[in-house]
Formats: structure tokens, C-alpha cells, sequence
């Protein structure tokens, strides 16, 4: 599977936010975007979700345009900005609503996710009584409870705690050894060698470097 951002400009008003952007995802990769506050990272990841459509250029997914007419491609689970459940629902409650729509998995499966994320004590607990990091991993159980092709998590690690932290990077290389493409945003400057597979540096607008760590 591959991603292709093309010649991709967003603009609010006035303002343009993205420039020309020109980018490529591959599946069994891992990428990074990086960058300042408001350099635009959680904008690209909607324009690839399809929740904004670009004011100029185009973005491909083997080839194929869907970010039209309000179509989205299917395959992708995303956590972009912070996560939104109903407070007064469980989080296995909670999973299992969102399961509903697509109809694809079993409550076992939602349950095996959960638990890969060191998530069981917390099931049959309301959301509204976790804490900030506890939210942030239903999220994440969230994108990858359907075993989407491509997975967006925008600042995953910020409420993480370091063992989270590691736990979450195995899953997501195992993710990414399942041939998934998985993009990442971070504005910290975090140590990614030997996790990520790609850096893309955004600043002003524009990708500004583009590093290559395998
Ligand atoms: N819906 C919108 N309408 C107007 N401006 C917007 C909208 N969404 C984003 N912006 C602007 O686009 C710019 C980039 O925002 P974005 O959220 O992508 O930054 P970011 O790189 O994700 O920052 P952070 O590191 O803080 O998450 C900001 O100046 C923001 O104010
Ligand atoms: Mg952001």
C-alpha cells in the first residue's frame, strides 16, 4: 500500500498552513512528522483522514484519490489531538459502540486489544474516572482494534509514561512488521532512531528536511 501527497496546499482564509507539500507513505513503515507547535502536523493528518480536503493538489492511496465527496479511505484509525468517548460509559462500553458500526470484530477481540495494552483493570471503570494517560491508551486500543492498514496517532506519547512508552513502540513495530503504515506527529524532539523509519520536518509550511533512519 502507499500514500502519495501531492503538490498539497491547505489554506484557513487567508492563511496557508501547508505549501506544496509532496510526500510518500509505504506499508511496513514507520513515519515521523515533526515539528513546532502549529507547523501544520495535525492539519496533514486530517488532510490524509479525509476530515479537511486540501486547497490545492491531491492525496493518492494506491493510486486512488477518495478524499472527495466526503468518501475517506476505509483503511485508516486515527487518534488526532485529544481522545472523545462518552464519560459515563466503560471503555470496554465504549469500544464495543464504536465496533458497532463497522460490525468486523468480536468483544474477545476488543478484549485481546485491551489487553496488549495492559488495559484489563480498567475495562468495567467509567471514563470519565481515568486519568489523562489511561484516556490516551483507550484511544490508541481504539485505532487498533479493527487491524486498520494505516494506523495516525498525533502525539501519542505525550501522556504516556515510560513503560507505556515502550510497550507502545513494540506494538506499533509489530504494526508496522504486519505491513501496516504507521504516521506518526510529534512537536518533541523525542530520541525516534531505531524506531521510526523516516522523519519528516515540517516548518513554515514546507518539509524541510527529510531523514531517512534505515
Ligand atoms: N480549522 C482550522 N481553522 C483555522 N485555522 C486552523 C484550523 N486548524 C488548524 N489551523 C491552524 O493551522 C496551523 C497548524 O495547526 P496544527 O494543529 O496542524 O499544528 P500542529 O503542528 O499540529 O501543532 P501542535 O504541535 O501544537 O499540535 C495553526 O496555525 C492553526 O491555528
Ligand atoms: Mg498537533
Amino acid at each position: 500500500m502507499q500514500i502519495q501527497v501531492k503538490n498539497v496546499s491547505k489554506k484557513f482564509k487567508k492563511n496557508y498552513v501547508l505549501k506544496n507539500i509532496n510526500l510518500d507513505f509505504q506499508s511496513g513503515k514507520i513515519y515521523l512528522l515533526s515539528g513546532q507547535n502549529g507547523c501544520g502536523k495535525s492539519v496533514l493528518l486530517k488532510l490524509i483522514c479525509g476530515l479537511y480536503l486540501p486547497t490545492n493538489g491531491e492525496i493518492l492511496f494506491d493510486g486512488k484519490k477518495y478524499n472527495s465527496n466526503s468518501i475517506c479511505y476505509s483503511g485508516i484509525r486515527a487518534l488526532i489531538e485529544t481522545p472523545n468517548f462518552f464519560p459515563n460509559l466503560t471503555g470496554l462500553e465504549n469500544l464495543k459502540l464504536l465496533a458497532k458500526i463497522n460490525d468486523i470484530i468480536t468483544e474477545e477481540e476488543i478484549v485481546h486489544t485491551l489487553s496488549k495494552l495492559n488495559f484489563k483493570k480498567f475495562l468495567n471503570r467509567k471514563y470519565c474516572e481515568y486519568s489523562l494517560g489511561t484516556k490516551q491508551k483507550l484511544g490508541i486500543a481504539q485505532v487498533l482494534m479493527e487491524s486498520p492498514k494505516i494506523i495516525i496517532l498525533d502525539e501519542p506519547f505525550n501522556a504516556l509514561d515510560e513503560k507505556t512508552n515502550i510497550l507502545i513502540r513494540k506494538i506499533l513495530i509489530e504494526e508496522k512488521e504486519k505491513d501496516k503504515i504507521v504516521i506518526l506527529a510529534s512537536h518533541i524532539n523525542i530520541d525516534f532512531e531505531n524506531f521510526v523509519d523516516q522523519v519528516y520536518y515540517l516548518d513554515n509550511g514546507h518539509i524541510v528536511k527529510n531523514r531517512r533512519n534505515k
